[in-house]
């Protein structure tokens, strides 16, 4: 039996690190255990059926270390699997365990950030395709209109390290140019990939100032501090000994080097098989 009680943060890839950070800041007695799927990044051009099973599996991995809770810090996988598995997994799993995602922490709070009401989300194929941003949003906040583009080349950029080279900025410009043509009244853009604020530094130069960029990782972990607020059982059932335990299914130097820049210190990771 695991002997730590951790909170499970889950991604394809590097791109949870942008919000296992955040938490780590706002809850930093906790456990964290890291898990990356980087040997099958990208999910976001994958079918419905595969993210699903991916997804699954992953958590699945995470509750076998022990974590009640799991944290789909993957947008794409939360678009695309996370209903289901609360829904007809978890029942079956153990009910007493619990997933939950980023994208609905996000649109709860989103419409504030906004004053002309037009938001951009940038996403992947899957997570635009899937029209959960638009949905979601129209229920907190009907007022708000919703544009979206999707950003096939970014993930595999941050995956490869290359997302701070001169070899980002076509690409980065080619997609805020087609979000922003859609209506000169965006004045928030949501990054609605956690991989996206890796290319941060490179955003940032392309965007007048006068329009926000939003990473999503503060947002989600503010949420889950107010979650674990309000579910003191839950809250009761994690462990407190501050530690990270970095896991990927690809390759654990790469993930290491790269998890370590991002990371600003130097991060051990572990193989994970799924
Ligand atoms: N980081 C993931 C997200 O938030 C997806 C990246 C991928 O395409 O694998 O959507």
């Amino acid at each position: 039996m695991p002997s730590q009680s951790p909170i499970g943060v889950f991604d394809s890839g590097l791109g949870g690190l942008t919000v296992l950070k955040e938490m780590v800041r706002k809850l930093p007695d906790h456990d964290f255990i890291y898990l990356g799927d980087n040997a099958r990044a990208p999910y976001g051009p994958r079918d419905f059926e595969t993210v699903y099973q991916f997804t699954l599996q992953a958590v699945q991995w995470l509750f076998d270390q022990g974590c009640p809770l799991v944290i789909l810090a993957c947008n794409t996988a939360s678009a695309k699997s996370l209903r289901t598995i609360q829904q007809k997994n978890l029942p079956l799993i153990d009910p007493s365990k619990r997933v939950l995602g980023v994208i609905r922490p996000t649109t709860e709070v989103i419409g504030d950030y906004t004053e002309t009401n037009h938001i951009g989300i940038l996403g992947t194929e899957g997570t635009v395709d899937s029209g959960s941003y638009v949905i979601e949003i129209q229920k907190s906040f009907p007022d708000v209109i919703v544009y979206q583009q999707a950003c096939p080349a970014w993930v595999e950029l941050v995956e490869s390290g290359e997302h701070l080279t001169p070899k980002a900025v076509e690409p980065v410009k080619a997609c805020l140019d087609a979000l922003l043509q859609q209506c000169e009244g965006i004045d928030t853009i949501l990054l609605g990939c956690t991989h996206y604020p890796l290319l941060m530094p490179v955003i940032q130069q392309l965007v007048h100032p006068a329009i926000q960029v939003i990473a999503q990782g503060e947002i989600v972990a503010e949420s889950l501090v107010h979650y674990l607020q309000r579910h003191l059982e839950m809250a009761g059932r994690l462990s407190c000994s501050g530690t990270i335990r970095f896991y990927t299914t690809g390759d654990v130097e790469k993930f290491g080097h790269q998890a370590g820049i991002f990371w600003g210190e130097e991060v051990k990771a572990s193989r994970a098989s799924l």
